[in-house]
C-alpha cells in the first residue's frame, strides 16, 4: 500500500498488483453466459409473491406439517449454505477478472439461491408456526424424531464451510464447480418431478421456479466447462474426478439418500426420513419415491459422464447406482466443494 503521496512524482500511477478485487473491463467472450443472464433477468421471482393466500396450513395434520417442514429443512441444509458459497465464488470472479457475463451469471446464482433459501424459510415458518426447525417444539412423535434428524443434518452440513473457504483461492472456477454441475443436473429434474406431483399450489409454483433456476445454473456450469476444460491441466483433471465422487456423496443426502459411510448420522436416520416422506406424499407433497430418486440420480450421473468423456476426464465409480469407473477412496467433508 502506498501511504506517501506519489502523484506529483510520475505521470501515471504504478500498475495495480493482482489479484485485485475488481477489474475495470467488460470483456465478453462466452455468448452462452450472456443468454443465461438474460434468462435470469426475465425469470427472476419473489418467494413472497407466490399464492400464499391459497395455502391453508390448517387443512394439514400436525404430523403432515412436520413431515413437509422436515423436507424443507433438509433442502435448507443445502440451499441456506448456497448464498455464502456463491457470494464467495462471485468475489473470486472479480478477483480473477473474469469476463463480464460470467460475473453476472455468478451474481444471478447467488440471488437465485437466496430466493431458494427464502422459500425454505417461508414454508417452514408457516408449517411449524416457528422460524427455526431446530428450536421448534415438536407436536408429534414423528416430529420429535425428525427434529433429531434435522440436528444431525445441520451438524454435517456445517462441516464443509472451512474446507470450501480454503479451496476457493486454490482452484479455478471450472474445477471448483465440477461436482456442483452434477447437483444442478439432478436438482433440475427433481424439482420438475416435485412440481408435477405436488397438490398444494404455492409449493407447485415454488418448485417450478426453483427447477427453472437450477436449469440455468446447469447451463452456466456447462458453458464454463466448455470454455475451460479443453485446456485443463492434467493435475486438475484428477481433482475433478475426485470432486465428482465427493459431490455424489454429499448431494445424495438431498437428491437420493445419505451414504452412511460419509455422513455421520444416527442408525435409524434413513428409516425416520422414509417414514416422513411417506406421510408427506400422502398429504400431496410430491417427494419422489426411492426408485424414482435413484433413477433420476443415475441419469444425472450418466449425463455428467457424457460431458467428462468429451474432455477425457476419468469418471469415478459410483457403484451405489451401478456406474463403473475409477475407484476413489477416502473422501471426507474437508475435500468437498459442492453445493447446489
Ligand atoms: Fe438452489
Ligand atoms: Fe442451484
Amino acid at each position: 500500500m502506498h501511504k506517501e503521496k506519489i502523484a506529483h512524482t510520475m505521470a501515471l500511477p504504478p500498475v495495480t498488483e493482482q489479484p485485485n478485487v475488481f477489474p475495470l473491463s467488460w470483456n465478453a467472450h462466452t455468448a452462452k453466459m450472456e443468454e443465461v443472464w438474460d434468462a435470469a433477468q426475465r425469470e427472476n421471482w419473489d418467494p413472497k409473491q407466490l399464492a400464499w393466500d391459497t395455502f391453508d396450513v390448517e387443512s394439514y395434520s400436525w404430523e403432515e406439517r412436520e413431515a413437509i417442514a422436515y423436507w424443507w429443512t433438509l433442502l435448507s441444509c443445502f440451499d441456506a449454505s448456497a448464498p455464502p458459497v456463491f457470494a464467495e465464488a462471485l468475489i473470486k470472479c472479480y478477483e480473477d477478472h473474469e469476463e463480464d457475463p460470467v460475473r453476472r451469471c455468478f451474481f444471478s446464482v447467488t440471488r437465485d439461491e437466496q430466493n431458494h433459501e427464502q422459500m425454505c424459510g417461508l414454508a417452514i415458518t408457516r408449517l411449524l408456526e416457528h422460524p427455526d426447525p431446530l428450536t421448534y417444539t415438536p407436536k408429534t412423535a414423528l416430529g420429535k424424531k425428525l427434529q433429531r434428524n434435522a440436528h444431525w443434518l445441520y451438524f454435517n452440513g456445517g462441516r464443509y464451510w472451512t474446507g470450501y473457504k480454503k479451496a476457493v483461492p486454490k482452484y479455478s472456477l471450472a474445477v471448483l464447480f465440477s461436482s456442483f454441475l452434477m447437483g444442478e443436473i439432478a436438482a433440475a429434474t427433481i424439482f420438475k418431478q416435485m412440481h408435477d406431483n405436488t397438490r398444494e399450489l404455492v409449493f407447485k409454483e415454488a418448485f417450478r421456479n426453483i427447477g427453472r433456476d437450477e436449469g440455468r445454473h446447469m447451463a452456466i456450469c456447462m458453458a464454463l466447462m466448455e470454455r475451460d476444460y479443453p485446456k485443463l491441466p492434467a493435475e486438475d483433471r484428477a481433482i475433478v474426478t475426485k470432486q465428482i465422487r465427493a459431490g455424489y456423496l454429499f448431494l445424495s443426502a438431498v437428491l437420493f439418500e445419505p451414504p452412511m459411510e460419509f455422513w455421520d448420522l444416527p442408525a435409524d436416520f434413513i428409516e425416520v426420513q422414509r417414514e416422513a416422506e411417506e406421510v408427506a406424499r400422502g398429504a400431496g407433497f410430491g417427494i419422489p419415491t426411492y426408485e424414482a430418486k435413484k433413477e433420476n440420480w443415475k441419469n444425472a450421473m450418466l449425463n455428467l459422464k457424457g460431458v467428462l468423456d468429451r474432455y477425457d476426464i476419468p469418471f469415478p465409480a459410483i457403484p451405489e447406482v451401478g456406474i463403473s469407473g475409477q475407484e476413489i477412496s477416502q473422501v471426507d467433508m474437508d475435500d468437498i466443494i459442492p453445493v447446489f
